[in-house]
């Protein structure tokens, strides 16, 4: 199975990213754009992982101790690619985040997974292969208070990209 930790947004949340998604969108010559459905941020991605490796990514995310925190989403901004740039939706640094972020990758460092080694840029991909003028530009932040992450299986399901919840961590306060 192919896994990555994520958090999943509200209703709310989620229908201003599609607002931004739908312009850039407009913005661009083309694109592959996001599915509503597919929009989250991404903590730890594990790649193919077999059912030792997913119960060991359970444990992890069961250790991880949070409380509730506020995330807020404020620029959209690339990655230049040869042959059309990935763009998302950045957020403003977080310190709960970056924990919750490290505690992850701590643990499954610990459980023997090679996690990137890039520093973390949280962000929500709107799109990929995107051909557009446009310049990184910001808006009037907006978000929610993250509650709970989730194990992500991602696959194609007759040829869509599909992402389920496998398992679930909630914050306590
Ligand atoms: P991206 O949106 O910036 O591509 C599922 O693929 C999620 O895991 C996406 O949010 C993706 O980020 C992220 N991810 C991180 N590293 C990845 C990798 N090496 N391959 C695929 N997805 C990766």
């Amino acid at each position: 199975m192919r896994l990555f930790i994520a958090v999943n947004f509200n209703d709310a949340t989620r229908s201003r990213l599609l607002a931004l998604r739908d312009e850039l969108r407009s913005r661009s010559e083309r694109g592959n754009f996001s599915l509503p459905e597919n929009l989250h941020l991404t903590l730890a991605f594990l790649g193919e992982c077999d059912a030792k490796q997913t119960a060991a990514v359970k444990s992890v995310m069961d250790a991880a101790v949070f409380e509730p925190f506020d995330v807020l989403i404020e620029r959209a901004g690339r990655f230049k690619r040869d042959g059309g740039d990935v763009w998302w939706a950045g957020l403003r640094g977080s310190k709960p985040l970056s924990e919750l972020q490290r505690e992850l990758t701590n643990g499954l460092i610990a459980a023997g997974f090679a996690l990137d080694k890039r520093e973390y840029n949280p962000h929500i991909t709107l799109g990929r292969k995107v051909m557009t003028e446009t310049v990184p530009w910001q808006f009037e932040p907006f978000g929610e208070t993250v509650t709970s992450i989730e194990l992500m299986k991602s696959e194609r399901i007759n040829g869509k990209l599909t992402y389920t919840a496998i398992h679930g961590r909630n914050g306590v306060k």
